[in-house]
């Protein structure tokens, strides 16, 4: 057990490896031919499993893919997605159509961002093609996770699975690995059904890669902006 803090919460006494963490956990879209063993994996939901989730309800379900699996599934899902991406749809709707701004304008340099680093032009429609393949390959990070959940739930559930999400990261990020949380493997919801054989009243959320980052790549480097807190903060005192 952590000593308790006795001291006043100022920004000089918080704890600098939690903020690290936080601040230094960046989704990465590339990954080093390293093993990551089983057992890091299993400690590292044994913590996650620690999020906080409405009246301890735990909405959380994953299937973690390696091995043979993880090579069988990204087949599949690269064939897919090569064979019917005009037609593949998430499991839940990701964004309004059309998406207004100010999110607009931040997806938009967001992608711009991610096209530049990644050395693919917005009109190169097959370089585009080939980096959302990649998605599907878990940006070769030797660990996919793939996340559901029971269909019947309501949107509250999401938010449990967000802390829970953020806690893996996190707790990956604490022994050295990165992350890329991955909802576009929603799309891949018949295929993850019927390589791991998730039954129909889970709904695939998201999958997640999970590695030792390259951060020899662009990619890996980009410094995205995080809104200052006037942004996204009120204070109210009366
Ligand atoms: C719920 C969620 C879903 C995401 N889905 C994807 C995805 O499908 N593919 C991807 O490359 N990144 C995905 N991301 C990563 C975001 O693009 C990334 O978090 C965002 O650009 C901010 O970058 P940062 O994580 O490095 O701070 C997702 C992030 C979240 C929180």
């Amino acid at each position: 057990m952590p000593a308790p803090l006795l001291m006043e919460p100022t920004p000089m006494n918080a704890d600098p490896f939690v903020d690290d963490l936080i601040r230094e956990r960046r989704s990465k879209r590339g990954f080093l031919d390293r093993n990551v063993p089983l057992d890091t994996v299993k400690d590292i939901l044994s913590v996650a499993k620690y999020a906080p989730s409405s009246s301890n309800t735990q909405p959380w379900r994953c299937y973690v893919v390696t091995g043979e699996a993880r090579e069988r599934v990204t087949r599949a899902a690269v064939a897919e997605f090569r064979a019917n991406h005009a037609t593949l749809a998430p499991e839940y709707p990701f964004f309004p159509q059309p998406l207004h701004d100010p999110y607009s304008s931040r997806f938009n340099t967001f992608r711009g961002q991610l096209g530049d680093a990644q050395g693919v032009h917005r009109s190169d429609k097959a370089g585009r093609m080939r980096d959302v393949e990649r998605q599907f390959l878990f940006f070769d990070a030797p660990v996919g996770l793939i996340f559901t959940m029971d269909r019947k739930l309501e949107w509250a559930s999401f938010l449990c699975y967000g802390c829970f999400l953020q806690n893996v990261m996190l707790a990956a990020k604490a022994r050295g690995l990165d992350t890329c949380p991955q909802q576009i493997w929603s799309l891949q919801h018949h295929v993850l059904r019927a390589e791991l054989g998730i039954p129909a009243e889970e709904m695939v959320i998201a999958g997640m890669s999970m590695g030792w980052a390259d951060n020899s790549l662009p990619e890996n480097r980009m410094t995205l902006h995080k809104l200052d807190l006037d942004h996204f903060a009120s204070f109210i005192h009366q």
